[in-house]
């Protein structure tokens, strides 16, 4: 970190001595104000729920620019990539911090097209799950599960052993995600093929049956490799910091990455691309385009609880960039498909100028996100709502795992423990039980014990 000669001076109305505190630079961005010592110095704590002006770390990875609404990857933006690039590619810089040379390009590709298949016992794993199960669900045990079935990459502290587990976590997310599909679906899994590329190997898992090959179509599948490169890192937001979290405790990295595939799920991060896409199902369901208005009117009163799904960023305050090529995406899926006049994408567009034209977003700086028009794409291509969330995680495991690592070789990393103000009861005088009446009387058998098997299976 670049310290700097500036300070900033904290002083108290409560007669504690002021403090000065560190002040360090990044290369671009906010300074940082140091306040390690802060507790030391003077028994106090920062508070910051939502983390709204605090820095957990220092990275290399990820650089955002909310007001410029600029995604930099390793110092590359995200459009340049988007064109230019392929997943893997992304890959390789998010993990090493350069793009590849052909010859790596090619040792890259190999290596991870080459460690596809998972170990035969995760499917009958899998089986024990409900067909029903949400894919997320299922998708978090099986990540989570990995961990049990490579014992050979659990030792964090050995470099050969994390490089094998990051290749290992992108090289067998693509199958998993159809695994947990086609468990869904109850079609047989299907498995990786090494002469097709990343994505298009993901799309054949996903779609082939043994009955019929899956023809690859080289813009739908460049369509889904935008998809990932878009979502492959975002710098600290929810999951990641749930990744670094987890695995500030130095759990193995498949436990870290299942957390993070938990923390992504929620409606107010990965779960937005499903929610839009069902939001813009019931408002067409409900009239279509001549129910904006209202629809709009309903986001507007608070008591509602309603979003305009897709819209909103914490960081984006003036747009974001992944959503201006999501909808170029989107527009060139339509046409390949021969869907330019799909209602959903008309709704949407119409929904998203009106948006924008209105006082209540303007002023709150509320932009279109990159989900607002990537739920379109999926459905476009044929992924079913509920596997949104999982399309997602399957990106973001590359900048999760970087963002791991990265942490893991910080000579600054510590356990993660956040501290917290105290509202609750201070120390209670009496015997604990003294005074209870209608407590649980001793002796009484097990009170589950005596519920119904069909009331149990719905606790
Ligand atoms: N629709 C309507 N109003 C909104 C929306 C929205 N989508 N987003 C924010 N607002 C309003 C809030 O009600 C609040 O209004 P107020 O100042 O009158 O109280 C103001 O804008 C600020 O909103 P916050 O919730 O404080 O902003 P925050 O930064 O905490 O939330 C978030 C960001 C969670 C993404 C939010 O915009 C949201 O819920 N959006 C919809 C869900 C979504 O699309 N999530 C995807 C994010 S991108 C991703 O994860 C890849």
């Amino acid at each position: 970190m670049n310290a700097t000669n500036e300070k900033a001076t904290l002083s108290f109305s409560d007669g504690t001595p002021a403090i000065e505190l560190p002040i360090y630079k990044g290369v671009v961005g906010p300074d940082v104000i140091d306040i390690r010592k802060l507790y030391g110095q003077t028994g106090k704590f920062t508070y910051d729920p939502g983390f709204m002006s605090t820095a957990s770390c220092n990275s290399k990875i990820t650089y955002i620019d909310g007001d410029k609404g600029e995604l930099l990857y390793r110092g590359y933006q995200i459009q340049d990539l988007a064109t230019n690039c392929d997943f893997l590619e992304s890959c390789y810089l998010l993990l090493k911090g350069e793009l590849p040379n052909a010859t790596q390009k090619k040792e890259f590709d190999d290596l991870v097209m080459h460690h596809t298949m998972v170990h035969e016992q995760m499917q009958f794993f899998l089986r024990g799950f409900r067909r029903d199960a949400h894919p997320v669900a299922v998708l978090t045990g099986l990540v989570g599960g990995m961990a049990a079935f490579y014992h050979d990459g659990l030792d964090i502290n050995d470099a050969h052993q994390r490089e094998v587990s990051q290749i290992r976590l992108i090289a067998k997310m693509p199958t998993l995600v159809a695994m947990a599909y086609k468990y869904s679906v109850g079609q047989p899994m299907i498995y990786p093929k090494n002469n097709l590329s990343y994505t298009a190997n993901f799309m054949q898992m996903m779609f082939a049956t043994p009955c019929e090959e899956y023809k690859v179509n080289e813009v739908l599948v460049r369509a889904l490799d935008r998809i990932f490169i878009l979502h492959a890192d975002h710098e600290q937001n929810a999951s990641t910091s749930t990744v670094r979290l987890a695995g500030s405790s130095g759990t193995n990295p498949f436990a870290a990455i299942a957390a993070g595939v938990a923390c992504l799920w929620g409606p107010a991060h990965g779960g937005a691309n499903e929610a839009c896409l069902q939001m813009l199902e019931e408002i067409q369901a409900n009239g279509g385009v001549e129910k904006i208005d209202d629809f709009i009117a309903k986001v507007k009163d608070k008591n509602s609880g309603v979003r305009l799904m897709g819209f909103g960023h914490r960081v984006y305050k003036n747009f974001d960039p992944r959503a201006k090529l999501m909808r170029e995406t989107c527009y060139e899926v339509l046409k390949e498909l021969g869907l330019e006049n799909d209602p959903l994408f008309k709704l949407a567009m119409t929904l998203e100028k009106i948006a924008l034209e209105d006082e209540y977003f303007v002023s709150r700086k509320l932009y279109p996100n990159v989900d607002f028009y990537s739920g379109i794409v999926q459905r476009a291509l044929g992924i079913p709502t509920e596997m949104f969330t999982c399309i997602f995680a399957l990106a973001r495991t590359v900048g999760w795992i970087s963002q791991w690592e990265e942490m893991i070789t910080d000579s600054e990393y510590k356990i993660g423990r956040p501290r917290q103000l105290f509202v609750g009861s201070p120390t209670r005088t009496g015997t604990p039980g003294a005074n209870i009446t209608c407590g649980v009387p001793t002796g009484l058998v097990n009170p589950a014990a005596s519920i119904s098997v069909t009331s149990r299976e719905t606790i």
